[in-house]
């Protein structure tokens, strides 16, 4: 097995932004890449993402590293699914069951699959946390390396029940929605606010709320959303040290209204 770190830094969402417009996925990633973005989540629930994702990492596929997911609860179509993966990526580093969907009978050819090389990792997925209780169960199971939940000011339930799980059972946790779907960011702090930030390399508000996600040591990889090449770049500067501590994280949230 891989070792279980995957970060702690900065990756790229592919949900809901650049769909299958394939220059806008170049213009984003190359950006992204250029900041020292590496790691790119898609699905094929996103419409044609993963194919533009693919496109725009052409050439620098040994540098990258791809979670997609799969999504059906029949096999053979999650066979299907797999297949136009290697198609588009030659392999895939993390490979998710998104949303839980058949996650036991996926396990098994996903395994075999890892055996043979074309998959690095093997993940699963939940944006509800009305549903960690399976999602505990999955993660028990012991066959699961990645985590992939919410976490922000607004949505700590991971923090109680998935993330500590994944410490002990040393699964490397993903963050969707670190930005609360852009509704944290409508009414951001002032310049004056995020003043006490800044000798930790914060300039932004974004940065701040990627920064407090990343400053859990129990987390690898938030994944920001963006269809726009300099949000790409101003997202992956947040994914270096130096980290939150307590007092800085606390500021956070009150900043955010949490
Ligand atoms: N939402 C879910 O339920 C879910 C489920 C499974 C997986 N995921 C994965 O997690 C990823 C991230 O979650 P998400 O896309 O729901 O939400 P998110 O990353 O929390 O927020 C995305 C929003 O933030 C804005 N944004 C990003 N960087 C910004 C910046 N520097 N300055 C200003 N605005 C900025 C984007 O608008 P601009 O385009 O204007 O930058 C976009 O509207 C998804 O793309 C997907 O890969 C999400």
């Amino acid at each position: 097995m891989e070792e279980r770190r995957l970060g702690p830094v900065v990756g790229l969402g592919t949900w809901n932004t650049f769909g299958g417009d394939d220059e806008l996925a170049r213009r984003v990633v190359n950006a992204g890449f250029a900041a020292g973005c590496r790691s790119f989540d898609s699905s094929p629930m996103y419409g044609e993402a993963e194919r533009s994702l693919a496109i725009a990492l052409d050439g620098r596929r040994d540098d990258s590293i791809v979670a997609t997911k799969i999504w059906t609860p029949s096999t053979r179509d999650g066979q299907e699914q797999f297949a136009r993966q290697i198609e588009l990526f030659g392999r895939v580093e993390v490979e998710q069951v998104h949303n839980l969907v058949s996650w036991e009978e996926h396990l098994p050819w996903l395994e075999a699959e890892r055996e043979a090389g074309r998959i690095g990792r093997i993940g699963v997925t939940h944006y509800d946390p009305g549903v960690f209780g399976e999602l505990e169960r999955a993660l028990a199971s012991e066959r699961f390396e990645t985590v992939q939940v919410p976490l922000n000011p607004f949505e700590r339930e991971a923090e109680e029940r998935i993330l500590p799980l994944a410490a002990e059972l040393g699964v490397a946790v993903l963050v969707m929605r670190p930005l609360g779907q852009g509704a944290l960011l409508r009414r951001g702090p002032s310049a004056e606010e995020l003043e006490p930030l800044r000798g930790l390399g914060i300039e932004t508000w974004p940065q701040a709320l990627l920064k407090w996600a990343l400053s859990d040591d129990r987390v690898d990889l938030a994944i920001p959303a963006t269809r726009s090449p300099d949000h790409a770049r101003e997202n992956a500067v947040a994914g270096e040290p130096p980290w939150l501590g307590p007092d800085e994280r606390d500021l956070v949230e009150r900043l955010a209204g949490a």
